[in-house]
């Protein structure tokens, strides 16, 4: 199955009782496993956690650290990027050069890199001492 169809699958378990907007999230790694996650809100709502986090969670406890691919996908008039937040999330395990894929229930797309998503990221070389 495509990323595309793992995010729209996966979507629909999406629990947004709060804001109604269901996103899916799907990502491969390099050794060709999927991993997926949906948005998942709170009452108490900053608690709620967003579908990227979801799939990078699945990926890393199911013992893969590098994203391929991602594809992220809502039913808004146009392609959802990540938040803030995810970008930096998904910076953590992808390279400068890993597409994003933006994705509508309606059928648009875009794709943009991770560099393009956060330019000038803060990572782990910003801590080097030496
Ligand atoms: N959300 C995601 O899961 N991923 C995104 O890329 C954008 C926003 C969720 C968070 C919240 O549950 C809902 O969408 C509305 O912001």
């Amino acid at each position: 199955m495509t990323l595309l169809l793992e995010a729209r699958k996966v979507r629909e378990l999406a629990y947004a009782p709060y804001s109604g907007f269901k996103v899916g999230a799907a990502l491969r790694s390099p050794d060709g496993r999927v991993f997926v996650g949906c948005n998942v809100e709170n009452a108490a709502y900053p608690e709620g956690v967003c579908a990227e986090a979801g799939a990078i969670s699945a990926m890393v406890a199911n013992g893969a650290r590098e994203i391929a691919e991602i594809t992220v996908v809502a039913d808004s008039p146009a392609p959802v990027p990540p938040c803030g937040g995810c970008r930096q999330k998904i910076a953590e395990f992808a390279t400068a050069h890993t597409r994003v894929v933006m994705a509508t229930l309606t059928g648009l797309e875009m794709t943009m890199t991770v560099a393009e998503l956060l330019p000038g990221a803060f990572g782990a070389s910003h801590m080097d001492k030496s």
